[in-house]
């Protein structure tokens, strides 16, 4: 038998999902954004669920080449556009839409050998200091891609860094309208966050909007807003199961280093799951875990294969009873990602991207 830990990435969710970036959207069209073999999940075990979406879009040739081998014929923009000059002979082979977001990708456009111009996203940096033209020398960026016999169509494109946060979207907003304002071409703005938090504004929502982590389940802002506030549902469910369980006397601890002390009798559960498979070994006592899907917490240190849970709320549970980590357990309830990052100091991205290689994954 192997262990009992199990992802399961759930089709529906993923479609509800993708629905509600699509309502927020309006009459913007909506990539799909897999990077990161979708965030975790498998680019082929989304990919059913966002063939609804206009387009996908990763990083990695790899994953563009697993999308187009799938079968999916429309759009496809590698967010990153090219890292060489050979990269491109690829785009023009799959006809992959490209950004362009530094001089040397715009030396390897003129330098490419191909009969199939290209549509390129040129990348604004309009604030977030990572990827894009400062704005002193977009111009001359779109004027030479304009120049280019490899150049079919120009769209225009910009990351936020805050709109999660109270910091917000104006400041670049602001940039962007301004550096690209007579320049005909297509626009893209919105993450997930900017999407469900600033989209009210057409201008905002441009043509095209990029959503990730939102079509996943999890929540941008939690826990300004949690993915109940959003509407989204857990992409993705971690689960295993009891396999031990031990009874403590007042003063017993838990696991290594001893970091929890019973104050009272109890039961605890050893659960199949420790931070090998993924899960965060910086989650602590009280990070909720629902077992038989009733809401109770970790104990002590998570070690490589295994963690304690409290049994307190769940006296008919034992060996075997359902743990789920994060996401829906079997009677429906969920434990979102986001409470289980939060405890870990870090995202639902993190977790949801860090599941091990050993952990078996299914479809549901
Ligand atoms: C350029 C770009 N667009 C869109 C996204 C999707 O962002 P999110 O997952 O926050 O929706 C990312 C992710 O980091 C990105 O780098």
């Amino acid at each position: 038998m192997p262990r009992p830990i199990v992802a399961t990435v759930h089709a529906d969710a993923l479609r509800h999902n993708l629905d509600r970036m699509r309502r927020a959207a309006q009459d913007a069209r909506v990539w799909a954004v897999v990077k990161a073999d979708a965030y975790g999940h498998g680019i082929e075990r989304v990919f059913d669920a966002f063939r609804a979406a206009d387009g996908f879009a990763m990083l990695d040739l790899a994953e563009a080449e697993r999308v187009r081998a799938l079968g999916w014929r429309g759009p496809i923009l590698l967010l990153e556009g090219v890292f060489e000059l050979r990269d491109l002979e690829l785009c023009s082979r799959l006809s992959l839409w490209h950004v362009v977001h530094t001089e040397e990708q715009i030396d390897m456009l003129a330098a490419h050998k191909t009969q199939v111009p290209h549509r390129v996203f040129l990348k604004l940096n309009s604030g977030m200091n990572r990827l894009g033209f400062a704005q002193h020398r977009f111009r001359t960026a779109y004027a030479r891609l304009s120049a280019l016999p490899q150049v079919e169509e120009i769209s225009f494109m910009t990351h936020f860094s805050d709109a999660d946060g109270a910091r917000g979207i104006a400041h670049q907003t602001e940039v962007f309208a301004r550096v690209t304002a007579d320049l005909p071409g297509e626009r893209s703005l919105c993450n997930t966050a900017a999407l469900l938090r600033h989209a009210d504004d057409a201008a905002v929502r441009g043509d095209w909007v990029r959503p990730g982590i939102g079509l996943y389940g999890s929540a941008p802002d939690f826990p300004t807003h949690d993915a109940i506030d959003w509407q989204l549902l857990p992409g993705m469910t971690l689960s295993s199961r009891v396999i031990g369980v031990q009874a403590l006397a007042t003063g017993d601890s838990v696991g290594y280093g001893s970091q929890f002390v019973a104050d009272a009798p109890m039961r605890i559960g050893v659960v199949g799951c420790g931070y090998a498979d993924g899960y965060p070994r910086r989650c602590a006592t009280g990070t909720p875990v629902l077992v038989d899907g009733v809401r109770t917490r970790l104990l002590g240190r998570v070690s490589m294969d295994m963690l304690a849970v409290d049994l307190t709320p769940v006296p008919n549970s034992g060996f075997g009873s359902e743990v789920t980590l994060w996401g829906r357990a079997a009677g429906g309830q969920i434990l979102h990602i986001d409470e289980v990052a939060q405890a870990a100091g870090t995202i639902g991205y993190e977790l949801m991207c860090a599941v091990s290689a050993r952990v078996s994954v299914v479809s549901a």
